[in-house]
């Protein structure tokens, strides 16, 4: 068998190809959101409603929780918050909007975590993620730590070009100095599941604040969950154009304004990195300087693994 080869390079820029995977791809089946504890109720920054919107089916949360404890289920929305409910003064009126609004299929597994279908009938959660994924977030308690605080802004990048560098750590050791400070590259391995993977990355001792191995899931098509250096960090990657994307970021710490921030500015760093390299990348596959190539099939095993399931997904007739 020859190596496995990268998707075309026309699928990472085109606008066309976009409208196929929301159908086929962001459509269908289950889509990380985030931990729940991201919709408490009165808020630092004052928020009121998360607005999501991942591919072509926006929606929204109320941030109603009082006791992260006591909820194991989530109610989410079809359309735009501000569309409904600018003019609801008080709760009453909230509520009566709210019943009149499509609801989102969702799920919140008994950690903490928030997944939503668009399926009309989505599938079972637990078979989609090959009854694979309660051994990783079974035993964690995601509501432990409270949010903290969330970024969002646009990159001139496609969505695939981040998760392609998303889903490997050969760019690790050059791109991300921190990181590979606190982590140990070499060992640095993707295992491939069933509509998602886990990144395992040992602590090397480098970084003294950074002494437990991470958990890090990313999640098919584009977000991922990543615990390390103390704190939980969220991303959202959310396609606008094929070549631009909205990058949400929901942070979770449970500690000082202090040590807060320092892991904030660790994570962020290699969030920063991240972005530079992967609108470079785009720009080269906009002027049609990369057209195909091969992947290694160990070092990029979970490269791989996430473009059959475009292509698989994408080619189903
Ligand atoms: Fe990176």
């Amino acid at each position: 068998m020859g190596l496995p080869v990268t998707l075309p390079a026309s699928w990472y820029t085109s606008d066309q190809f976009l409208k196929v995977a929301q159908e086929k791809i962001f459509d269908k089946g289950w889509q990380f959101i985030s931990p729940i504890t991201r919709f408490v109720k009165d808020q630092e920054d004052g928020e009121k409603y998360c607005q999501f919107n991942l591919l072509g089916n926006p929606f929204f949360v109320v941030d109603d929780i009082e006791d992260v404890y006591k909820v194991t289920k989530i109610d989410a929305y079809y359309g735009k918050y501000e569309d409904y409910l600018t003019g609801a003064e008080t709760e009453e009126q909230l509520h009566h909007v709210l019943q009149t609004l499509k609801k989102v299929n969702t799920h919140v597994t008994p950690s903490g975590l928030l997944f939503a279908s668009h399926q009309t009938t989505p599938p079972d959660f637990n078979e989609y993620y090959g009854n694979q994924l309660e051994q990783f977030i079974g035993d964690k308690d995601f509501r432990a730590r409270p949010i903290r605080r969330k970024l969002v802004y646009e990159c001139d990048y496609g969505f695939m070009t981040f998760i392609d560098g998303y889903q490997e750590c050969l760019h690790c050791t050059y791109t991300h100095p921190g990181l590979a400070k606190a982590f140990a590259m070499d060992f640095y391995k993707v295992e491939t599941y069933t509509n998602f993977c886990r990144h395992l990355a040992e602590t090397t001792n480098g970084d003294p604040s950074v002494t437990e191995p991470g958990l890090f899931l990313y999640f098919f098509p584009t977000c991922s969950l990543n615990c390390y250096a103390g704190g939980m960090g969220i991303f959202r990657c959310c396609p606008l154009t094929g070549s631009k994307c909205r990058m949400e970021f929901d942070y979770f710490f449970d500690g000082s304004d202090e040590d807060f921030e320092k892991y904030f500015n660790f994570a962020r760093q290699v969030a920063v990195e991240d972005i530079e390299l992967c609108e470079s990348c785009q720009t080269n596959l906009e002027c049609g300087m990369y057209q195909v190539g091969t992947l290694n099939p160990e070092n990029e095993r979970g490269v791989v693994y996430y473009q059959q399931l475009i292509k698989d997904r994408i080619t189903v007739a």
